[in-house]
C-alpha cells in the first residue's frame, strides 16, 4: 500500500503535496516523490522519507498549481530512487503514481518490449505508464481525437490486479485522471480546486466535502470540473459526502507518538463505539447497522470470522464471546488462509470480516469468496467509506477515530467492543443469554472506559517493567480462555514495534513444548485475572517459577496469591471475565510501547511494516 496525494487548483501545489504526503507516510515510507506541472512536468523523487524528498527540492523547482505525490510501500522492486514514484512513460507522454499491484505486469511488459518499449525501473507501475502511452500513441492518427483519459480507460481494461492511481498527460497538463480498483482513493471538493488522496487526512484541512471512488471509477478532474465515469465511459453520479474528521484528531495531541496517543484514546474510542448503541439507563442495546440482517443473524447455524493480524486476534475474542453468549458455532480464520484453502462455506453462513483499515487485500479477497458462496457477509471496520464496508451487506463501524500508529491499539479494543455488543444482542435475542445476564453485561460494558482510565494511571509502573525486558531476545505470553487471544495480541505488539521475538500461547499448552524455553533470561507475561480456570493458571505460573522464568503477571486488583509468586504484577479492575480482554490488553500495549521506545525503535512506523496491507 502507499500514500497518494494530488492537487489541481489555485494554490501552490507543492505545499499541499508535501504536507499531504507527511500525513500519509504511515501508509508506507520506502520512498517518496512528487511531480509538479508548470511549463513542463517536473519530477522529484528519492528513496527514503518525505523529509528526504524535501531536502532535494529547491526554491526554483516548486512552482505550479497542478501536481501529484506518492509515498511508497514497495511490492515490485527494491526501495530505490529509480523505483520511486511518480513514473514517467518512455516517451514522457504520461506520468503516474499508483497504489496496488498490477498482477499481469510481466505479460504486459513483454508485450510492450516487443513494441520497442524500454523500462528504467523494476516496478509494475512503470509498465502501466508505458501501456497507457502505447494505447494513446496507437490512436494518435485517428480521425476522432483520442483523449488521455480514454487511453487510461483502455489500458486499465487490460490490467489485472489492484490500483488506486493518478495520471497526468503531457498533452493535457491541467487535468488529473484518477482511477480506482481495490486500492482506496478519496476526492476532496474545494472551490475552484480539487484534491485526491488515499484517505481523507491530507484533505480535511481544506474541505470536508469528499467523494470516495468505487472500484471501476475513473475521475477526470480540472480545477473547475469533475467528470466521473466507469471504464466503459458511462457517466457515474458522484456520491458526495461530508466528513466530520477534525484536524486535531490526526495530530499527536502532545503525545510523543501516535501509538501512545491512541492507547490513551481507548476509553473515548470505546465510549464512541457504544454511543447510540448501548443504553445504560434503558438497559438496552441496539446495533442499527445489523437491523436489516438481524433475523438471519439470530437464527444462524454457523458464524465465520475472517481477518488478519490484530483484527484476527479480536476475531478470536469474538469467537469465544459468540459461542458463549449465542451458542452458535463460530470459527475464526486468517483471511489469507481462508481465501486459498477452498473452505466449506454454506449458503446462509454468517461471515464477519474485521478490519481497521477496511482495505486489507487478503480480507477483501476472502469477502469475495464468501459472497460468491452465498454467505451473508458483514463488516466490522474503522474507516468509514473504506472498501470492506462497501463490499459487505451490513456491519458495525468501530468509532475509534483515525488510527495512525502502525501497531493497532484502539482499533483492537473497539473491535472487541463491537463483537461483545454483537454477541450480547444476538445472545439475548436467541435466548443464549437471560435477561439478567444481558443487563448485567450492559452495566459491565458501560463501566469499561473508566476502568481503562484507572489502568492507564499505572503507565509509569509499566514503564519500569519495560526496563527489565528491553534487552530480552525472546518473550512468552500466556493466557487462558478469553485471555488466550490477548496473549497473542500482546506478543504481536512486542514483536512488531520492539523487534523482540515473542510468542503467545494458551497457558496450558506451555508444558507441550515452550516450557523448554524457560530460563532466567525469558520474560513470561501471564494474563491471570480471576475466572473459573484461575487455579490452573496459578499452577502454570508455578511451573515457570520452578524454571526461574521472569514472571510478569496481569492480575485482578487485590490478588495476593499471584502477587506472592510473580516478580511483578500489574493489577486491573475486576470485570466479568468475558470483558477482561478489554482491560488486560492495556498493560500489554503499554509494555510493548515503552520497551520499543527504550530500544530506540520507530514506534509509529516500525521497519518493514505498513498500516494497511492493501497488497497480497
Ligand atoms: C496490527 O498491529 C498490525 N499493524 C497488523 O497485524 C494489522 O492488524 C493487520 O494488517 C490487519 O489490518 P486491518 O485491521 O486494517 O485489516
Ligand atoms: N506496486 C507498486 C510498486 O511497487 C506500488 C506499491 C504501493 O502500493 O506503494 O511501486
Amino acid at each position: 500500500m502507499c500514500g497518494i496525494v494530488a492537487y489541481v487548483g489555485k494554490r501552490k501545489a507543492s505545499n499541499i503535496l508535501i504536507k499531504g504526503l507527511k500525513r500519509l507516510e504511515y501508509r508506507g515510507y520506502d520512498s517518496a516523490g512528487i511531480a509538479l506541472i508548470n511549463n513542463d512536468i517536473n519530477v522529484y523523487k528519492c528513496q527514503g522519507r518525505v523529509s528526504d524528498l524535501e531536502s532535494i527540492l529547491t526554491e526554483e523547482d516548486i512552482h505550479g498549481f497542478v501536481g501529484m505525490g506518492h509515498t511508497r510501500w514497495a511490492t515490485h522492486g527494491e526501495p530505490t530512487d529509480i523505483n520511486a514514484h511518480p513514473h514517467e512513460s518512455m516517451n514522457g507522454d504520461f506520468i503516474i503514481i499508483h497504489n496496488g499491484i498490477i498482477e499481469n505486469y510481466s505479460k504486459l511488459k513483454i508485450g510492450l518490449e516487443n513494441e520497442g518499449y524500454s523500462f528504467k525501473s523494476e516496478t509494475d507501475t512503470e509498465v502501466l505508464a508505458n501501456l497507457i502511452e502505447y494505447v494513446f500513441l496507437s490512436h494518435i492518427n485517428d480521425d476522432i481525437p483520442f483523449s488521455a483519459e480514454e487511453a487510461v480507460r483502455q489500458a486499465l481494461l487490460m490490467v489485472e490486479g489492484a490500483y488506486g492511481l493518478v495520471v497526468i498527460a503531457k498533452s493535457e497538463k491541467d487535468k488529473l485522471i484518477a482511477a480506482r480498483k481495490g486500492s482506496p482513493l478519496v476526492i476532496g471538493i474545494g472551490k475552484e480546486e480539487y484534491f485526491i488522496a488515499s484517505d481523507a487526512t491530507p484533505i480535511i484541512e481544506y474541505t470536508n466535502s469528499v467523494i470516495y471512488l468505487n472500484d471501476g471509477d475513473i475521475a477526470i478532474i480540472t480545477k473547475n470540473s469533475l467528470n466521473l465515469t466507469n471504464l466503459k465511459n458511462v457517466s457515474q453520479k458522484p456520491d458526495i459526502k461530508t466528513i466530520d474528521l477534525k484536524l486535531d484528531e490526526i495530530e499527536k495531541g502532545g503525545f510523543e507518538h501516535y501509538m501512545l496517543k491512541e492507547i490513551y484514546e481507548q476509553p473515548k474510542a470505546i465510549k464512541d463505539t457504544c454511543r447510540g448503541r448501548l443504553s445504560f439507563e434503558a438497559k438496552a442495546l441496539k446495533l442499527g447497522g445489523l437491523h436489516d440482517v438481524f433475523e438471519e443473524l439470530k437464527s444462524a447455524k454457523r458464524i465465520l470470522i475472517i481477518a488478519c493480524g490484530t483484527s484476527w486476534h479480536a476475531g478470536l475474542v469474538g469467537e469465544y464471546l459468540l459461542e458463549e453468549f449465542t451458542r452458535i458455532p463460530t470459527e475464526v480464520e486468517y483471511a489469507s488462509e481462508f481465501r486459498y484453502r477452498n473452505p466449506v462455506i454454506n449458503k446462509g453462513d454468517i461471515v464477519i470480516a474485521i478490519s481497521q483499515s477496511g482495505e486489507t487485500a487478503d480480507t477483501l479477497a476472502a469477502i469475495q469468496l464468501a459472497k460468491s458462496a452465498g454467505a451473508l457477509v458483514l463488516g466490522v471496520c474503522n474507516v468509514v467509506g473504506s472498501s470492506i464496508p462497501r463490499e459487505t451487506v451490513a456491519g458495525v463501524y468501530t468509532h475509534a477515530g483515525p488510527e495512525i500508529g502502525v501497531a493497532s491499539t484502539k482499533a483492537f479494543t473497539a473491535q472487541v467492543t463491537v463483537l461483545t455488543m454483537m454477541a450480547m444482542a444476538i445472545g439475548y435475542a436467541n435466548k443464549g443469554l437471560t435477561k439478567k445476564e444481558y443487563e448485567d453485561l450492559i452495566d459491565e460494558l458501560y463501566l469499561i472506559p473508566e476502568k481503562i482510565e484507572k489502568i492507564l494511571e499505572k503507565a509509569d509502573f509499566v514503564e519500569k517493567i519495560a526496563d527489565l525486558i528491553k534487552d530480552a531476545n525472546n518473550a512468552l505470553y500466556l493466557g487462558r480462555g478469553y485471555l488466550f487471544p490477548v496473549a497473542l495480541e500482546g506478543a504481536l505488539k512486542l514483536k512488531e514495534i520492539s523487534y523482540i521475538h515473542a510468542e503467545g500461547y494458551p497457558a496450558a499448552e506451555m508444558k507441550h513444548g515452550p516450557i523448554a524455553l524457560i530460563d532466567d533470561k525469558m520474560p513470561v507475561i501471564v494474563l491471570a485475572t480471576k475466572d473459573h480456570s484461575y487455579d490452573k493458571i496459578v499452577s502454570n505460573i508455578q511451573e515457570v517459577k520452578a524454571r526461574k522464568g521472569l514472571i510478569i503477571a496481569v492480575v485482578t486488583e487485590g490478588d495476593t496469591t499471584i502477587k506472592n509468586m510473580a516478580d511483578y504484577v500489574i493489577e486491573v479492575p475486576h470485570s466479568d471475565f468475558a470483558l477482561a480482554p478489554l482491560l488486560t490488553v492495556i498493560p500489554l500495549q503499554l509494555l510493548s510501547y515503552y520497551t520499543a521506545v527504550k530500544r530506540g525503535c520507530n514506534v509509529d512506523q516500525p521497519r518493514n511494516l505498513a498500516k494497511s496491507v492493501t497488497v497480497e
